[in-house]
């Protein structure tokens, strides 16, 4: 009887990011999630994205805060017990939350406020700049994946208003974006509200240039997935073969972003033993940004379980803030 050796076991995928990239880069059509462009370098990619001419969401959304904070706040309080405490799902750099957190200060006095992200050093960054511009804010960070973070949420207590900006609804399915929500709308009592930031549908001369801008920052922040497979997983992907694109895909209403490869090529990962061929232009989808009209979005709105109350939206229609009730 002739015995085989043994061979040696797959190593066990020990990056956070291992089972991610094995999924999509083995699926057909290759994909990567959105979630893992934000390593430290791309949040920093994404904070410039915020100030490039041609990504208005950023500005918009934060103009309608700046110009509806009161009536907001009014809302968020009428009729109930204060404080009412505010809990964000997504950090960002904590510039546009701000805004409401002052005008809710002034509203009921300290305030207290917790965001919530995977990321600790977008959590940091938000709670030092709002630490030392906010005095009287007591910010409570909660690094944590948002459906794990909901238990915490829960025990602030029965008043609290949960805020979904910058359209990060968007980067998630609808099925997917009904399901968060929808756990959202089971923490609060009646009562209780979701302030959503929401992108609308729009010329395309508008959206894909928001994607796609001259100075090529959101091709870098695009290639940055690349990079990071690269270092974090023994990548060996020459990011420059890859192409950024944007592209509107009219059935699902939303920006696509892809990486397209420049000439058939072989790529290995080390750290998966994966070896990935790609055929001539042939993409990785990295990202869905998906836009919305007033029937999309409030038909997620209430399929989770809310009310829309009150929206608010620009001269020109391109963004929406939903102020929506627990009833
Ligand atoms: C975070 N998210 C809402 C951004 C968006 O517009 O979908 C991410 C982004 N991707 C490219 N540019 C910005």
């Amino acid at each position: 009887m002739s015995v085989r050796p043994a061979r040696s076991p797959r190593p066990p995928d020990l990056s956070p990011i291992a089972a991610d990239v094995r999924r999509g880069l083995t699926a057909t059509p290759k994909w990567l999630p959105a979630r893992l462009f934000y390593d430290r370098r791309g949040s920093e990619l994404f904070d410039a994205i915020t100030e490039l001419p041609e990504y208005y969401l950023t500005r918009v959304e934060y103009a309608l805060l700046e110009r509806h904070a009161a009536d907001i706040v009014e809302r968020a309080i009428a009729g109930a017990p204060r404080p009412v405490r505010v809990v964000e799902l997504g950090a960002g750099s904590g510039v546009k939350t701000k805004l409401l957190l002052q005008a809710f200060v002034s509203r009921q006095g300290r305030t207290l406020y917790m965001p919530i992200d995977v990321s600790e050093g977008a959590l940091r960054a938000c709670a030092l700049r709002l630490w030392r511009e906010t005095p009287d804010v007591d910010v409570q960070p909660l690094a944590m994946r948002h459906e794990d973070a909901l238990p915490a949420i829960t025990s602030l207590g029965p008043r609290r208003l949960v805020l979904f900006i910058g359209s990060s609804i968007g980067n998630l399915s609808d099925a997917e974006a009904a399901r968060l929500l929808g756990s959202v709308r089971r923490c609060l009592a009646p009562g209780g509200a979701l302030l959503l930031g929401a992108d609308r549908v729009k010329p395309l001369s508008v959206l894909l240039p928001a994607y796609d801008d001259a100075a090529g920052v959101t091709a870098a922040f695009n290639r940055n997935v690349l990079a990071r497979i690269n270092r974090e997983l023994g990548g060996r992907f020459d990011v420059e073969r890859f192409d950024h694109e944007a592209r509107w895909n009219p059935d699902a209403a939303a920006v696509e972003m892809h990486l397209v490869s420049r000439g058939a090529q072989r790529v290995q990962i080390e750290a998966l033993e994966l070896t990935v061929d790609f055929a001539d232009r042939e993409s990785i989808h990295t990202e869905s940004s998906a836009k919305y009209d007033d029937a999309r979005i409030h038909a997620l709105i209430r399929a989770a379980g809310f009310v829309p109350e009150r929206d608010y939206q620009d001269d020109r229609g391109w963004f929406g803030l939903h102020f929506c009730r627990v009833e």
